[in-house]
């Protein structure tokens, strides 16, 4: 493993833990109305922070698979939601990624998040009966590719990581757990 992988898992793992418990997300998928809402939520989460990585990491060949808002907006749609009221959904405040080191601390979470979306994403079939093609693509996000995906990610970050930025890299990802912790669960309860 990488150093930088390394330090992320040991220097968020408290803020891992928090999200996993706060969320409490077998209780927000056990119907389609709170699921939909939980799914409104990442909506909000993903309109603002991606177009920030976007322009922070300036390479969409790497991004643009990445992104995620448009299976958020799949999921709303097929839920029942139409575009205005998706577009009426509320985005949450946060410090964006300001350069490519922060993005990458940022997409360490996002990305780190479809591994143990995929057991979620199991659960949410079994429970409400949906599919990546019908109600579920955001959970099942990049599906049989999830481990390339991954092992790619976490490649591209070592390279990050190698121009000095480690400490910069795990800062970001740290307030980025919480920041979405705090607008995904509501709840301002301290990871560390
Ligand atoms: C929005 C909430 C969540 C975020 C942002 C998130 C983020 C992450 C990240 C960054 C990693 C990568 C750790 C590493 O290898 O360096 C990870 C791994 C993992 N997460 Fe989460 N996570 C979230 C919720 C959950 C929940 C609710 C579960 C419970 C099902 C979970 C289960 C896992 C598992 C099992 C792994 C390890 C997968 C593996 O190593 O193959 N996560 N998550």
């Amino acid at each position: 493993m990488s150093d930088i992988l390394e330090r992320l898992r040991t220097e968020t793992r408290a803020a891992h833990d928090a999200i996993e418990r706060d969320l409490a997300w077998e209780t927000r998928v056990a119907n389609r109305d709170d699921y939909r809402a939980l799914l409104g939520r990442f909506w909000g989460l993903h309109a603002v922070l991606e177009p920030a990585l976007a322009a922070s990491l300036g390479d969409a060949a790497f991004f643009d698979p990445r992104r995620r808002l448009a299976h958020l907006v799949a999921d709303l749609r097929f839920l029942g939601f139409d575009d205005a009221a998706i577009g009426a959904l509320p985005r949450p405040q946060l410090a964006l990624p300001r350069h490519r080191a922060e993005a990458f601390g940022a997409l360490y979470v996002l990305e780190g998040s479809t591994l143990g979306g995929q057991v979620i994403a199991k659960h949410i079939g079994r429970q409400l009966g949906l599919t990546a093609e019908g109600g579920c693509r955001y959970y099942a996000a990049h599906g049989r590719e999830t481990g390339a995906m991954w092992k790619a990610f976490r490649l591209s970050l070592a390279e990050e990581a190698s121009h000095g930025k480690a400490d910069v890299i795990v800062a970001s990802a740290t307030a980025t757990f919480d920041a979405m912790r705090l607008w995904l669960c509501g709840e301002p309860s301290r990871s560390s």
